[in-house]
């Protein structure tokens, strides 16, 4: 069975980005076809200055939210990154294989750090590194496939790299991945700035669809979604970026395609009530069940707790096999030991 994993980032409220980006396949398509595993990646939530009481409650909502998108525990392995000490121990060796260069590369490195720097604050060494612990969170697990939005496609390329590398220098220790995009949304964009992601950690909220949105809310944010100064109804990314997110969306909700539905409207206020009305009714089922959720926090602790379990034992062999591989010392065992006593 082909080995999936992906993870989010508990740094904000999850979006409709996040949801019609990766959720909606981690729980529609992938964990039904494939042995996966689903991480809320808590570490990484502190590579940019963070409150910590803030990062334990979006934490516990990331795992409420992953499961009432429809994430089932007895198909696949949903848990907390930092419960599973092998992310940070295969991260080190791997920023032993990665070059300085390759880090500041990354396109999200660049950006986050003019937005620390903007801010005030000093860009933490691990916003540098991220990418690493990513690597980790991926490799860890002799994952085939990242299915991800395509704003993480050059953090798994680089997984990618790393993992050759490896092999290369240290013989074969790693499954090579590969990142999956959705073929639709796959970079929704914000509703107010058309030419920036729709993301979490942003500050303008009204151009963000949040999955615990109230129906008025979400309706008033695609009703008020920024278009362009023309007037027909035309699928063009380059041209028309407004227009262009909410066919992407609507079609994203709908099953439908953009370019097709572009063709079904001709005016701006029908294709912006029609996406509402989606969005609403893609999200109602979720926000339900997160409801119930809310109720019972014993068992998504359970659930999480029997993931780390499993991601635990998955992950130790190929680690371990990572650490001899490099070079070093396995730790001798007791019975060993007292042998020599
Ligand atoms: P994060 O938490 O920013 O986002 C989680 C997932 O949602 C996708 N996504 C989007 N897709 C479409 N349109 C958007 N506007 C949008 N915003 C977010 C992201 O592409 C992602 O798939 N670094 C990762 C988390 C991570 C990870 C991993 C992912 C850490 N380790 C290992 C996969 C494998 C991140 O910050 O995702």
């Amino acid at each position: 069975m082909t080995r999936v994993f992906s993870g989010v980032k508990p740094t904000g409220h999850l979006t409709l980005g996040n949801y019609l980006g990766a959720m909606r396949q981690w729980a529609g398509v992938d964990q039904h076809r494939a042995d996966a595993l689903f991480c809320i990646v808590d570490l990484h939530a502190l590579t940019v200055a963070h409150d910590p009481a803030r990062v334990r409650r979006l934490s516990r909502q990331s795992a409420s939210l992953l499961l009432a998108a429809g994430l089932d525990p007895e198909l696949c392995t949903v848990f907390v990154q930092s419960h599973v000490d092998e992310h940070a121990r295969l991260s080190y060796l791997l920023e032993c294989v990665a070059t300085d260069g390759e880090m500041r590369r990354m396109i999200q490195y660049k950006e986050k750090a003019v937005r620390e720097r903007e801010r005030g604050g000093s860009v933490r060494l691990s916003l540098l590194t991220y990418p690493v612990l990513m690597a980790a969170d991926i490799l860890a697990y002799g994952t085939e496939e990242v299915p991800v939005g395509d704003d993480q496609a050059q953090h798994v390329e680089l997984a990618r790299d790393l993992a050759v590398r490896f092999n290369q220098r240290y013989g074969h220790t790693f499954v090579v991945p590969r990142a999956t995009l959705p073929t639709v949304a796959a970079r929704v964009m914000n509703l107010q700035e058309p030419t920036s992601k729709m993301g979490k950690s942003d500050d303008t909220g009204p151009g963000i669809v949040y999955l615990l949105d109230e129906p008025e809310v979400v309706r008033k944010k695609v009703m008020r979604a920024v278009t362009d100064s023309g007037r027909d109804v035309v699928y063009d990314r380059q041209e028309r970026p407004g227009l262009a997110n909410l066919l992407e969306i609507l079609a994203a909700c709908t099953g439908g395609n953009p370019a097709a539905l572009s063709g079904v409207y001709e005016s701006y206020g029908s294709l912006k009530k029609d996406t509402a009305e989606a969005v609403v009714e893609v999200l109602r089922p979720l926000q339900k069940k997160h409801k119930e959720l809310c109720a019972d926090p014993g068992y998504v602790e359970g659930v999480l707790r029997e993931g780390a379990e499993r991601a635990r034992e998955m992950a130790r062999p190929t680690v371990d096999a990572a650490y001899r591989a490099i070079g070093l010392l396995p730790p001798v065992p007791e019975t060993v030991v007292s042998a020599v006593r």
